[in-house]
């Protein structure tokens, strides 16, 4: 079985979908380790429920930093516990060489758009604020840039006229808890 990280920083809804996935034999996958640079992420819970270990990630109090020495320190947490993947999930700190290097091409992430419009930070609002009639999600390989690197999946999901930041950003949640399994399956071949 495929042996996933996660790191996550917030409610972990992705890493939920990934579970399920797991549980109902789509993914032939295991989580084994769960990491957060927020101690009070409810990703960490979730996992802990489940019998997942989840630890938090120091960053030495920088907002929203991810200094060096915090990304070897994860990658080598990584590397003893056997992950063979990664996977953000809804991970607000960019990712660079240190840990890019100890898993390269092995690195997904799932951002709520359709890259490349909207990278960055709240994309579903910002596709609302701009006026955009379409928008989505991407999960995509990690690359040194922020939200840059090939594409693997992607699914659209409309703008209604009346929709608030929030009531697009659950449509664009749905899906994303659809293809972040799926594209799992897709780059790892199980
Ligand atoms: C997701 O919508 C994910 O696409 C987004 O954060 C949310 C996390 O939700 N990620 C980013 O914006 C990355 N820049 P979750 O914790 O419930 O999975």
């Amino acid at each position: 079985k495929l042996k996933l990280g996660v790191l996550g920083s917030g409610s972990g809804s992705n890493m939920q979908a990934i579970l399920d996935a797991i549980d109902d034999g789509s993914l032939q996958a295991e989580i084994v380790l769960v990491l957060s640079d927020n101690e009070d992420a409810y990703i960490l819970e979730r996992a802990r429920k489940v019998g997942i270990a989840a630890e938090v990630i120091d960053c030495g109090g920088y907002a929203q930093r991810f200094p060096e020495a915090s990304q070897l320190e994860v990658a080598q947490r990584l590397k003893q516990a056997g992950v063979e993947m990664v996977c953000l999930a809804g991970f607000m700190r960019l990712v660079k060489s240190p840990l890019l290097d100890a898993f390269p091409q092995r690195i997904l992430n799932i951002h709520p758009s359709l890259l490349p419009a909207y990278p960055g930070l709240m994309a579903w609002k910002q596709a609302v604020d701009d006026g955009a009639t379409e928008s989505g999600c991407t999960v995509h390989y990690v690359d040194a840039g922020m939200d840059t690197g090939p594409i693997v999946l992607q699914a659209k999901v409309p703008v209604l006229g009346d929709d608030t930041a929030d009531s697009l950003h659950a449509r664009i949640q749905v899906e994303e808890h659809r293809i972040y399994p799926e594209a799992i399956r897709v780059v790892a071949g199980v």
